[in-house]
C-alpha cells in the first residue's frame, strides 16, 4: 500500500485526476470505477477542466459507480445518478451508455443487484477504481462487519453513514436507509485502486487504516489485501498517523 500526501484538497484533487487522465492515455477503453461522496468532486472539477482543455479524451471509456441510495429516482437531486451527471458526465464526452450505475427503483432488486455484479464481470475487469471512505471506514456502502467475500448486494446503512448523509437532505425522514452497493469482493477484482480522504474528520479511520489491522470492523482495511493500492491523502486527514 502506497501513501501520498499532498499539501492541501486542492493538490489532493490534482494528484488523482492526473492519476485517472494517465490511465486513460495509457488505455482509452479503460473502465474507471467511480466513487460518489464530496471528496472526489475536486478530482471530478479538474477533470472537466482537463477535458476542456482537450488534455482528455474520455470517448471510448466505461464507468462503473459503487453505489446508489434504494428508493431515490435517478432524477433526485441526491441520487447518485445526478451527483455523476452534474460533477461530471454532462460535463465530457463520455457516452452515456457506457456509464453504469446502480438503479435504487429497480422494482426486483436482488435482481437488480446480480445483473450489476454480472456488468462488473462483463465489461470489467476495473482498470482504476477510485474509492472515498466514510468516517467510519466504509467503502461503497459496506458498513463494518460486511463480509470481505461479498458481491453486490442491498445493504442496510448504519446510524452514522445517515447522520453522515442527512446534510445533503431537508429532513432526517428522507434520508435513504438502504443502498445497493458493489461488494468488497467486487472492488477487490480491480487491477489498481486509489482511495482518497480530506479533512480532519477522516484523520481517525485513516490512523486506524495505516495501523495496519485487517478487520471486517473497518471495511478499507481489507485493501492491505490488494496488491496495487494508493492511499491520498490531505494533512488533515493524516494528523494523526505517526502521533
Ligand atoms: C458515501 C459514499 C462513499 C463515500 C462516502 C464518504 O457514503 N457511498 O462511497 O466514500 O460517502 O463521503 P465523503 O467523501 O463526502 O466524506
Amino acid at each position: 500500500m502506497e501513501i501520498v500526501v499532498k499539501e492541501n484538497y486542492e493538490a489532493l484533487s490534482n494528484y488523482v485526476a492526473q492519476c485517472i487522465q494517465e490511465q486513460i492515455k495509457d488505455k482509452p477503453s479503460s473502465v474507471i470505477g467511480l466513487a460518489t461522496g464530496s471528496t472526489p468532486v475536486g478530482t471530478y472539477k479538474e477533470l472537466v477542466e482537463a477535458y476542456k482543455r482537450k488534455e482528455v479524451d474520455f470517448s471510448k471509456i466505461s464507468t462503473i459507480n459503487l453505489d446508489e441510495y434504494i428508493g431515490l429516482s435517478n432524477d433526485h437531486p441526491q441520487s447518485y445518478h445526478v451527483f455523476m451527471q452534474e460533477q461530471l458526465f454532462n460535463h465530457v464526452n463520455i457516452e452515456e451508455q457506457n456509464t453504469h450505475i446502480p438503479n435504487g427503483v429497480a422494482t426486483n432488486l436482488e435482481e437488480e443487484c446480480q445483473r450489476y455484479e454480472q456488468v462488473i464481470d462483463t465489461i470489467g475487469p476495473v482498470d482504476l477504481q477510485i474509492l472515498g471512505i466514510g468516517v467510519n471506514g466504509h467503502i461503497g456502502f459496506n458498513e463494518p462487519g460486511s463480509s470481505f467475500t461479498g458481491k453486490t448486494s442491498i445493504v442496510p446503512l448504519t446510524e452514522s453513514t445517515i447522520e453522515a448523509n442527512a446534510r445533503f437532505f431537508d429532513t432526517m425522514e428522507e434520508v435513504p436507509r438502504e443502498a445497493v452497493t458493489m461488494g468488497i469482493q467486487s472492488i477487490l477484482k480491480s487491477k489498481k485502486i486509489i482511495l482518497l480522504a480530506s479533512g480532519e474528520s477522516k484523520a481517525p479511520v485513516i490512523e486506524q487504516l495505516l495501523s495496519g489491522e485487517v478487520t471486517e470492523a473497518l471495511p478499507a482495511s481489507v485493501l492491505h489485501q490488494h496488491e496495487d493500492v494508493t492511499i491520498v491523502v490531505d494533512p488533515l486527514a493524516y494528523q494523526l498517523v505517526n502521533k
